[in-house]
């Protein structure tokens, strides 16, 4: 180990190539030897090249930078970020943005929202008075009961997350799994939760009355698997291969879809769902469904409203559309035995303001609706970054206040309920929000949706083209008023400069390379235009992607 240490410790490091132990002055060495372990190989060929940063010019020295070196590094950095947000073109994410002047103060301000949203605490450096405002803009968007009432089992309960809605999918299965398994729900919100104990199970419960199975599409974000893996829920793949490997109610006999097949267009198969549904239904399974309102890829809605009716349909023919849990205190408590949980990280902040451009006939249609007016929602959430715009990853996770699981006890030393995610919580997200909405009315977002719905019907139209002109099938598709456009993978240089996004997607049997772009706030015609341009020269298409 030793020797190996002072095999690298030689390596060039930092902007000036110097070899790594040199860039230790006096009072960090130890001993006469580097007081951090010296590299176990050249990190410059560890890592991805990014040719417009070069690693050397970034890496950091325990010595630091000087001035200079930092001015250069950052200018490089500066400039790749400008050039690559000037195309960014392949994300549903809005880059766009002009909160610098307004909000540049806040940076040398520590932001905190450690706690429930509702509770003031000790820690008195947070924009909770701005976190309070923005939830309740979405509740009234998303038409839940606000204000937020800790009596009122109807009313909402929501925060704003810390990461996206990667963190608001796992919140909702945990509050989900937590519902469906029958643990304590949150009964006195001042008090801080009991440990949950599992299986709050009545004695006449069926064997699985307390073991929930999940269902979602093949269209679904990867972060439902992942949450599902961490939060240890079976899925009805999972159950379905180890407890019924020859009754896969789809095709008898053949193994297990490992999601909901979806349609064409990427919306969950409601029928094919139902069938799936029903086979753990009838078994005494607890139902968690998680929908999609704009899938990843695609950018398909779900059904929400008839997948929530066929589910509560179904699990009404055994017994699970409302049954008795023991609750908190020890008696009965009345739940349903499934959960509607709605992933709608770009939609959801997007689709409403589509709605009302539909109700003045600005647009010709909008998604079905996916919100609070469904009894059936339990839980709903959306990424800040991706309609709205932010520097970072942020959303707003939303329930009503009568599904809220008990958070852990223990939070004395914060002065209220743990009842999110993360302990801290990044404070600027709710002032972005805040200022977002602050600066822009109903109207402004109605034009604005119209505007993106346009440039993506635009842009398909435009790719339409482009395939005709070429005489090659480029696979252009766009789904229901989605703001996505995909077509096939183009060059890798034009798919870099665009930040295309790219997916395998399986169609006529055979797995095709696909890429799409994203009709964001930001995007023009005039870049939608000089893309179909590099896309129309020779060689654009490689000949078998
Ligand atoms: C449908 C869907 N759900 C969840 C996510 C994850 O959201 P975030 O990146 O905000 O964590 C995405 C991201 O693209 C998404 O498209």
């Amino acid at each position: 180990m030793a020797r190996e240490a002072e095999t690298h410790a030689d390596i060039p490091f930092g902007p000036e190539d110097t070899p790594w132990q040199k860039t230790f002055s006096g009072l960090r060495v130890v001993g006469g030897r580097p007081y951090g372990t010296p590299p176990s190989s050249d990190p410059r060929e560890a890592y991805i090249a990014v040719p417009e940063v070069p690693h050397h010019k970034v890496q950091l020295p325990p010595t630091g930078l000087d001035a200079n070196q930092y001015t250069e590094a950052e200018a490089l950095f500066r400039s790749h970020i400008d050039t690559q947000t000037r195309n960014f073109a392949g994300y549903q994410v809005t880059s766009a943005l002009d909160y610098e002047g307004r909000l540049g103060h806040y940076l040398n301000r520590h932001l905190n929202n450690v706690g429930d949203p509702y509770q003031s605490s000790s820690y008195t450096l947070n924009s909770k008075v701005l976190e309070r405002a923005v939830l309740d803009y979405f509740a009234s968007l998303w038409h839940a009961k606000w204000p937020h009432d800790p009596k009122d089992p109807e009313s909402y309960w929501g925060y704003v997350l810390t990461m996206g809605s990667s963190e608001g999918n796992l919140y909702g299965l945990w509050n989900a799994r937590d519902y469906l398994s029958g643990r304590p729900l949150r009964t006195d919100p001042r008090q801080p939760g009991r440990e949950t104990a599992a299986g709050q199970t009545p004695r006449d419960a069926g064997a699985h009355a307390f073991h929930p199975v999940a269902f979602f599409s093949e269209d679904t974000h990867y972060s439902l698997t992942k949450a599902v893996r961490a939060l240890d829920i079976d899925t009805f793949h999972a159950l379905g291969s180890t407890r019924y490997p020859d009754d896969n109610p789809l095709a008898p006999g053949t193994p297990w879809p490992r999601q909901v097949p979806s349609t064409e267009h990427g919306a969950i198969d409601v029928e094919q769902l139902a069938v799936l549904v029903r086979f753990f239904a009838s078994r005494g399974h607890p139902i968690l469904v998680s929908l999609n309102h704009g899938s990843t890829f695609k950018g398909a809605y779900d059904d929400v409203e008839a997948v929530a009716r066929t589910v509560r349909g179904i699990c009404a023919q055994y017994g699970l559309d409302s049954r008795r849990v023991r609750g908190e205190s020890g008696g009965p408590e009345e739940r349903s035995g499934f959960w509607v949980h709605v992933d709608g990280a770009l939609g959801a902040g997007y689709t409403p303001y589509l709605e009302m451009a539909r109700d003045v006939g600005m647009v010709q249609q909008a998604p079905p609706a996916f919100d609070f007016r469904l009894p059936d929602v339990h839980s709903l959430t959306m990424s800040g970054h991706k309609w709205m715009g932010t520097p970072w990853a942020c959303g707003v996770f939303m329930t009503r206040t009568g599904l809220q699981m008990a958070p852990p006890g223990a939070s004395e030393y914060i002065g209220a309920a743990d009842t999110t995610f993360a302990g801290s919580r990044n404070g600027f997200s709710a002032l972005l929000m805040w200022d977002y909405l602050a600066r822009h009315s109903y109207d402004d977002l109605v034009r604005l949706a119209a505007r993106c719905d346009d440039l993506a019907a635009y842009t398909h139209t435009r790719l339409l083209a482009l395939q005709e002109r070429l005489g090659r099938d480029l696979w252009v598709a766009r789904s229901p008023q989605s703001l996505t456009v995909r077509f096939r993978q183009p060059r890798a240089d034009i798919v870099r400069r665009y930040s295309l996004s790219g997916e395998t997607v399986h169609a006529d049997g055979a797995a095709r390379a696909y890429v799409h772009l994203y009709a964001m706030r930001h995007l023009t015609r005039q870049r939608v235009d000089e893309l179909i341009g590099e896309l129309r020269q020779p060689g654009a298409f490689p000949r078998s992607p």
